[in-house]
């Protein structure tokens, strides 16, 4: 009786500890406290389910510890060696475990009812945890692989790639309905059936996607594990895994969303485009003359600006070069130059990107501009510089209509007097497009490494200082 009560008010504790710690990752200055809070919500969690006498009553704790060992290891080892460019495929990857998790737990459940009649409503549960974990798993595997570079958009679709995974949907769902109504005493064979093709079909879903798309699918797939976990919570009547369900799916689909609009982009298109992929490369050819300037002549004209905007994107994170904007921002605010950032809602390759990178390195958080402050400031601004972005920066989302990217708001930097991009060519950014913006008149491109050219910078300044 106490024990009980103890054991619901522990599992009560740990879903408000990842509640809270939800709460906190809303805003950067307590997203750290956030993961603390939550990873110790999550711990007393499992340490709970794992002595919870009641649920738990035939425990074999060699496997349970010698596979939290493991698993904390490896976890351990890949999180700390990950690079911050790497991180997408890291959740991506962690993603497809949870995935798989519960595709395991479904398929177990499933071979513990062996010759009894499934009922309708905790077989429809069961069912769906099997196919939601096994797409979520491959699906995530396969975004894995892709954005690592390991495998090419080209080399996993072919024509006619989403009619041929509408039907096979249909046939899973055939499968289902047929062991659900009148699967008794082939429960054992059909699920694995089920189960299989439900691997395929989330290898076979992700595939046609275009690259650039793929942080919006893992936020999508991340959602399906959510809820795949949730439902195994019903399943085996545990609230907390129910909760974190409810939870990560909930965070899962608004991200996705956020995302989308973002982009300007809804799901669908999304899911079916091929953006960023193999024939977004020949869209909107810009030809013309740009205009280079040296790092001498910028540090000259920061020097004696009023107003300046850093705009961040992926190549910053590439070249690590947060730590060096910040000093580059430190001198110029010494010399009562107003420094702020525009920081795109889709720069870089996840949600918070640029955020994060450029708390590591310190730069104060009310320096941060949203998109729609950045553009209200980007008037009046003396000199806007690009640093590694591209595609947040490309005005043909504003006004070419056969864009990819036609409709995504951009950061308006052509309201700022002069335009600096420092990238390392003239190569394109992840949507794979030409950018009118660096053959403008008044848009000058300073190349290299974006570390290096910032560094540059802050030694010119020192010498004028
Ligand atoms: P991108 O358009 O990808 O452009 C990055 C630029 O950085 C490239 O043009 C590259 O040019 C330059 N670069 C790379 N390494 C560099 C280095 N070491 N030094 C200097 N420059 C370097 O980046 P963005 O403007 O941040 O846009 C993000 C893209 O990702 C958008 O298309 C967005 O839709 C997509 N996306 C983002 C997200 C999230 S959540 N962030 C989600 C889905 C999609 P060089 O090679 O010439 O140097």
């Amino acid at each position: 009786m106490y024990v009980e009560a103890l054991v619901k008010i522990l599992y009560l504790v740990g879903a408000l500890g990842i509640v809270w710690g939800l709460k906190y990752l809303s805003s950067p200055d307590t997203a750290r406290k956030g993961n603390i809070v939550a990873s110790i919500g999550m711990g007393l969690a499992i340490i709970t389910s794992i002595f919870d006498p009641i649920e738990n009553s035939y425990p074999n704790y060699l496997w349970i510890f010698v596979g939290i060992i493991l698993g904390g290891i490896i976890g351990w080892y890949m999180a700390k060696k990950v690079q911050m460019t790497e991180m997408p495929q890291l959740v991506s990857l962690f993603n497809g475990f949870g995935g798989a998790s519960a595709m395991i737990l479904a398929i177990i459940e499933l071979y513990g009812i062996k010759d009894a009649v499934m009922e309708l409503g905790s077989g429809l549960i069961l069912i769906s945890t099997l196919i939601i974990g096994a797409v979520s798993f491959t699906g995530s595997v396969l975004a894995y692989l892709k954005l690592d570079g390991k495998v090419e958009d080209k080399n996993v679709t072919f024509r006619g790639h989403n009619t041929f995974n509408n039907i096979f949907f249909i046939v899973i769902m055939a499968f289902s309905g047929y062991c659900l109504i009148a699967g008794e005493g082939n429960y054992e064979w059909l699920g694995w059936v089920i189960m299989i093709l439900s691997m395929i079909y989330g290898f076979s879903f992700v595939a046609p996607i275009g690259g650039a798309d793929m942080p919006v699918v893992i936020s999508l797939l991340n959602s399906l594990t959510g809820v795949s976990a949730a439902t195994a919570g019903i399943l085996f009547g545990s609230q907390i895994m129910l909760i974190g369900g409810i939870l990560v799916g909930a965070a899962g689909i608004i991200l996705t969303v956020m995302m989308c609009n973002a982009m300007n982009r809804s799901l669908w298109n999304v899911l079916l485009g091929n953006f960023g992929g193999t024939a977004a490369s020949n869209a909107s050819g810009v030809a013309g003359v740009y205009k280079e300037i040296s790092a001498n002549e910028l540090a000259i004209q920061l020097y004696y600006a009023q107003r300046v905007m850093i705009v961040p994107g992926y190549g910053l994170a590439v070249s690590q070069a947060q730590k060096t904007c910040q000093e580059l921002d430190a001198m110029l605010s010494k010399n009562n130059v107003e420094v702020f950032y525009a920081i795109h809602p889709v720069a870089g390759r996840m949600p918070g990107h640029m955020n994060v990178l450029l708390a590591e390195a310190n730069v104060s958080y009310d320096k941060l501009l949203d998109l729609d402050d950045s553009n209200d400031k980007l008037k009046g601004t003396n000199v806007a510089i690009v640093v590694g972005a591209n595609d947040v920066v490309n005005p043909s989302a504003k006004t070419d209509p056969g864009s990819p990217i036609y409709g995504m708001p951009i950061l308006d930097v052509l309201d700022a007097d002069t335009v600096i991009v420092l990238k390392r060519s003239m190569k394109p950014g992840y949507a794979g497009i030409e950018n009118p913006l660096f053959f403008e008149s008044k848009t000058k491109m300073l190349f290299g490494d974006a570390k290096d050219s910032l560094n540059k910078l802050v030694q010119e300044i020192k010498a004028l200082g």
